[in-house]
Formats: C-alpha cells, structure tokens, sequence
C-alpha cells in the first residue's frame, strides 16, 4: 500500500494506491480557489495553503480508503518539477511520516506521474507507448520504453497548450483556469467561423508553438468593440480552442506513426478537454492504434498518479531521505 503525496502547484492531494501501483484506493485533491481573484497561481499563496490544507487531506485519503497508517508500506511524494515552495511542503510532510514509521521514501517526477495515471485507467497497459502529456506548465511527446524510460521527442517551443489556454481566456475576459472556462464558453460555438494558425502545422517535426495562436487572438479582438466580442465569444472560443487541439493531436499521431507505436497516452490538465478526447477517439480508430486517455479527475493534477508511478521510481530507503530536497525543474 502505497501513501502519495502531490503539492507541486495548486492542488493539494494525497491518496493510496495499491496493487503494484495499479488501484487507487482514494484519491483527495483539494483545489485551491485563492488564487481565482489574481488570473494565475500565486507561489508564495500556494505554499501557505498547502501547509493549512494537507494534514487534513492525508488525513481524508487514509480515511476514504479505509487504511490506517500501519498498513501502509511506502510514501510516495512529487519531489520535481514544480512550484519549490509548493514543493517543499508535500517534501516534508512526506519525510515526516515517512521517516516516524520507518517506511522508505520514494521520490517522484511529476510528469511521470501524470503519464503514470494510465495505469490506473487501464491496468492492462504496458510500455512501449508513445504519451503526449499537455498541462498549464508543459507541453511534450515522449517514447516510454519497455523499462518506463521517458525519451522526449519533442515539446513546445513557447507556452504550454494549457497556459495557451489560461491566457487566451484572460484576453476573453474568461474565468481561470481557462481550459475548462474556453471550453464551457465553445459549447455553441462555430468551430470554422474565425481561422486561428496552429503552430507548426506542416512542419515535420514533432514540436509545438502556441504564442502565434495567442497574438492572433490579440489581434481579433483589437478589431472588435465590446458588444462584438461578447457576441461572438462562442464562436472564438470554439476556433481558439480547436486549434489548440489540432496542434496536440496532429504531432501525437505523427509522433505513433513515426515510432510505430501500438499504443498512445494522452496525461496532464489538458488531457481533461472533451473535444481533444473526442479527436483523438475518432483518429485512433481511423490508426486502429490503442489510446489510453484517463478519465478528467486523473488528467488534472492529484496524488493518485503519484503514487501509480512510484512503483517505476527508485525507493529510498529509512533514514536516508532526511537530505532529499524538492526541485523546480
Ligand atoms: O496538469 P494540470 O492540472 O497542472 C499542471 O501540472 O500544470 O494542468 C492544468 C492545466 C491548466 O492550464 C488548465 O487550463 C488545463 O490544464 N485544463 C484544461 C481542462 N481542465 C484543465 N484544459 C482544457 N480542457 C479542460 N477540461
Ligand atoms: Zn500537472
């Protein structure tokens, strides 16, 4: 049994996850609403709210699985990349139960974990696999290898598809986080009324670039007056938010047909999108290739994924963890 912990940025979660790392148990994520009122994350408000919040959400995750501390056997923790602030405080807390029950400590990458939550929503997946993960800090393809190893193939040259999003729902004047904001506001849109580029398109490469998007949109908007963009906002969300996901599945599929892959992983933020998991179910029978896409509570960030990957990571054991530090890249 496994205890995992995740702070890296605004989230902050615990769960216990069982079965090589395979089962959740629970899963508690405690979102942080302090920083709506500022459009982005406030660091040093994200730290603080992780030390009042996470002894209660540890507390809720043994609970909701029905374990006790005894019977857990390791504690899994995001040690990088992320907020160090933020970081730090899922660190300690983590040593601290670790190191009072004599368990080993098991360090975890967070981009691991977000391509490990494909264990959970499918337990039968193996490596090899080729995973696109698409959050608010990252934007990258990656050849998982037989042994778990993560090569990257190719990531965004400029923002990341969710700040694409965060930042092009600021400008529509659209709450945050602006990838389930854009796509609320696109129910009724026309995806074909306005042509926003997708970065890279034709380039053959498997690389992303998002900021030509988000000039364009700029540039829309200086053309209209108020009542303009209100009454057109479906329809802009729906374009701006189709290019983002053109962008994504396009270099995903070439990314599968170029290694072959027989199957894909899609993980992180943006992976929660309905219209990117409708594309890509509709691409990936026309490929008859396998996708594994986890259900939008394990694409957002939380503890779960964490500890599903931690059984690919390497233990330390007790007492030596005491010095492990949090890194923000
Ligand atoms: O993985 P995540 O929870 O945190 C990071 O590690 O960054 O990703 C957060 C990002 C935000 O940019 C947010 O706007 C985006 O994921 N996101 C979405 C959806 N839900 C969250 N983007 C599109 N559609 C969604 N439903
Ligand atoms: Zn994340």
């Amino acid at each position: 049994m496994i205890l995992a912990i995740e702070t890296s940025c605004d989230d902050t979660c615990a769960a216990v996850v069982e079965a090589e790392g395979r089962r959740a148990l629970s899963n508690v994520v405690h979102t942080q609403t302090e920083h709506a009122r500022y459009g982005g994350v406030v660091p040093e408000v994200a730290s603080r709210a992780h030390l009042e919040r996470l002894d209660g959400v540890v507390e809720k995750a043994l609970s909701d699985a029905e374990v006790s501390l005894d019977e857990v056997g390791s504690v899994a923790v995001t040690t990088r990349p992320g907020l160090i602030g933020a970081l730090l405080v899922g660190v300690a807390a983590a040593k601290g139960l670790a190191y009072a029950r004599k368990l080993p400590l098991v360090p975890v990458n967070h981009l691991e974990g977000h391509v490990a939550a494909a264990y959970l929503a499918d337990p039968t997946l193996e490596p090899p696999f080729v995973a696109l993960i698409a959050s608010g800090g990252h934007t990258a393809l990656y050849a998982v290898d037989e042994d778990h190893a993560m090569n990257l193939l190719g990531e965004t040259l400029d923002d990341a598809a969710g700040e694409a999003l965060d930042k092009g729902a600021r400008m529509l004047g659209l709450g945050f986080p602006g990838g389930p904001a854009i796509s609320r506001a696109a129910l009724d849109g026309d995806r074909d009324r306005y042509e926003f580029p997708v970065g890279l398109k034709d380039r053959n490469n498997l690389d992303f670039s998002f900021s030509g998007l988000k000039t364009s949109l700029l540039y829309k908007l200086k053309e209209m007056d108020r009542e303009q963009v209100i009454e057109e906002l479906p329809h802009l969300a729906a374009c701006y938010e189709a290019a983002v996901v053109e962008a994504l599945s396009r270099k995903l599929l070439r990314a599968a047909d170029l290694y072959d892959a027989p199957a894909v992983v899609v993980a992180g933020g943006v992976a929660a999108n309905a219209s990117l998991r409708g594309t890509l179910e509709e691409e990936r029978a026309k490929a008859g290739i396998r996708l594994v896409v986890p259900p939008p509570e394990l694409c957002t960030d939380n503890a779960a994924m964490i500890g599903a990957a931690a059984p690919q990571s390497i233990a330390i054991p007790y007492p030596e963890y005491l010095g492990l530090n949090a890194r923000s890249v």
